[in-house]
């Protein structure tokens, strides 16, 4: 945990360094601050549909840290194979070095999904799978990880219990209140 956090706080003055700080969200660069706006913000959502709010969980965040740093060194982030949890993840690249984004950013981006997803019945296309883990009515505790460096951010989420059961659908995603 310590070391992860440490890794973290070192991308993130070296991003710092090279940039007008006016372009950069001071808050992308605590690590605290990000989990608790990322969580906030999957409040935000899961109360619109009257789903009860997640808590953070420090086991949780450390795994999905670990996971953030190993998908910052891939070409392409991808899933944990296997992971224990719900897994969301989040890529963003910019052509600006020092490009940061608050833990607000990844959720919205998931919860965007919204506009292709049919309430009351089981998905039948793909492309939901984000929106619907972030309001899951039975997830219960959250973990956030993120890594940000060369104009680039990662965000892993993970989610217990997690989400995205087959035929549980329309009990844990139920639409707008
Ligand atoms: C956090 O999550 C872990 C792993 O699922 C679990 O064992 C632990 O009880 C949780 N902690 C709290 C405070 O709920
Ligand atoms: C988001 O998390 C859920 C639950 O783990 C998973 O089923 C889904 O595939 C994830 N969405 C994407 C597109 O990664």
């Amino acid at each position: 945990m310590l070391i992860q956090v440490s890794i973290f706080v070192l991308c993130s003055v070296a991003v710092l360094e090279g940039v007008v700080s006016a372009e950069l969200d001071p808050r992308a660069a605590d690590l605290t601050a990000f989990r608790k706006q990322s969580l906030d913000r999957h409040n935000h959502y899961r109360k619109l549909h009257g789903c009860p709010p997640l808590v953070l969980n420090d086991t949780l965040s450390a795994y999905a840290q670990e996971w953030a740093q190993e998908i910052s060194l891939m070409p392409k982030p991808k899933h944990r194979p296997a992971p224990k949890y719900g897994e969301n993840l989040s890529y963003a690249s910019s052509s600006k070095a020092g490009y940061a984004e608050n833990g607000e950013k990844s959720v919205d981006r998931w919860y965007k999904e919204i506009s292709k997803y049919t309430f009351g019945e089981e998905p039948t296309k793909s492309g939901t799978g984000h929106f619907t883990q972030v309001i899951w009515k039975s997830s219960k505790q959250l973990g956030v990880g993120t890594v940000a460096k060369d104009g680039k951010v990662w965000v892993v989420a993970n989610y217990d219990p997690r989400g995205n059961f087959k035929g549980k659908y329309r009990e844990n995603v139920p639409p707008l209140l």
